[in-house]
């Protein structure tokens, strides 16, 4: 080895001492005791601004409370699963064991939310679910590690049924994505509809995130129900929106759906959205001071319009800067912050709410019809809803 590669050796060296720690232990000493926290979201495909506006509600909650947890700096990790269960599993793994993240924030997507949960329930890290609605994740695949700040799918639509029955629409289309979002939100429906007295004419549906809807519109014409009601969310509602007026359908079938429908969407579908009648655990109309000082702070900050997924987001913030308050920041110190993140209330834009023992919001879910790009309150659908948690096996649920 010459001289020259030699030193350059020794210095690699050095600072490889360095940056272990071994010189200058302080500044290591402070980074390591940030916490991890990483986002599990989509950035790109039909739900990539679904993914962006939770990120922004977590980190303005935070923002809010000192851009700290209990104390401690944070440093952020992200991860675009793009709503691909079949990556979900490895993208939880990059986060857990290659980031070592302390808390995973995610997902938007109930497929892509199973890899999550797995590696959740295998690592034991802190699972916060910020969207995806899926029932197994606060049913029988529930963890003590695992908390959901948004709903279960069938939540909303639990109280889609009544409200259509009381205004004479009897016999209703079902159409969603083919996948567990739309078919438990299917659930939710065939369960209030039917209990109310309707009839559900057919079900359709095509695969997620696929947006050839027009041969299942021409068969929507044909079989001529008195409603339609929907699941589908994101880029696809916006169209899925305007198709269906494009093909003479909206002033001759009522449009319904689970409020995913009308959320984000609203300047993108234009007057085709006028009038669809949903029901959802937010609406922008809510004249609260609290939703209206949200409303304002969250479009100043990202010139973006906030919705449910915002909502969400920030509540998941909100939830993880108390939690992380009332252990002082000891994220190891588990069974305390289990505790306490079960017992927050959170002040949320929608509403206050409190966990269920499996770990789910209670919430009031609200009647909302769109009206001038905007989805008006038209009254509360259903009042501290709580999802059944069937078949959770935690201690306490
Ligand atoms: C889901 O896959 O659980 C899902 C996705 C988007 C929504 C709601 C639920 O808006």
């Amino acid at each position: 080895m010459t001289t020259r590669r030699l030193v350059l050796t020794r210095s690699a060296a050095v600072v490889g001492a360095a940056s272990a720690g071994l010189l200058l232990p302080g500044i290591v000493r402070a980074q390591s005791n940030r916490v991890r926290v990483g986002f599990m979201l989509p950035y790109t495909g039909t739900y990539a601004q679904l993914g962006v506006n939770i990120e922004n509600g977590v980190r303005m909650a935070i923002n809010e409370k000192g851009g700290k947890l209990g104390g401690r700096e944070i440093e952020w990790f992200k991860v675009d699963d793009e709503s691909e269960p079949s990556k979900g599993v490895e993208n939880a793994q990059r986060l857990v064991q290659r980031d070592k993240v302390d808390v995973l924030i995610g997902t938007v997507h109930s497929g892509v939310q199973m890899g999550i949960q797995r590696v959740a329930r295998e690592s034991g890290v802190l699972s916060l679910i910020p969207n995806a609605g899926a029932h197994a994740a606060t049913r029988g695949l529930c963890a003590p590690n695992v908390f959901r700040t948004s709903f279960t799918n069938s939540q909303p639509t639990l109280a889609l049924g009544k409200p259509m029955v009381d205004k004479g629409l009897k016999k209703a289309v079902w159409i969603t994505w083919k996948y567990a979002a739309g078919d438990e939100a299917f659930e939710g429906f065939k369960q209030s509809y039917t209990k109310a007295g309707g009839t559900i004419v057919k079900e359709l549906g095509l695969p997620f995130p696929n947006v050839e809807f027009q041969a299942l519109l021409t068969e929507i014409a044909s079989l001529n129900p008195d409603a339609v009601a929907c699941f589908f969310a994101g880029g696809g509602a916006a169209k899925f929106i305007r198709d269906y007026a494009a093909a003479g359908l909206k002033d001759k079938i009522p449009l319904w759906g689970s409020g995913f429908l009308t959320e984000g969407v609203l300047d993108a579908a234009g007057a085709a959205a006028d009038g669809i009648m949903t029901t959802m655990h937010y609406a922008d109309s809510l004249d609260t001071p609290r939703n209206n000082q949200f409303r304002k702070a969250f479009a100043t900050t990202f010139k973006l319009q906030p919705d449910v997924y915002a909502v969400q987001g920030y509540d998941t913030g909100l939830l993880l800067a108390q939690g992380m308050e009332a252990v002082k920041g000891d994220i190891g110190n588990k069974q305390a912050l289990y505790k306490a993140l079960e017992n927050q209330t959170i002040d949320s834009p929608r509403g206050k709410w409190t966990m269920s023992k499996a770990h789910n919001p209670i919430q009031d879910i609200y009647l909302r019809r769109v009206e001038n790009k905007d989805n008006k309150v038209i009254g509360i659908a259903a009042k501290a809803l709580a999802d059944s948690g069937a078949g959770c096996k935690m201690a306490g649920a």
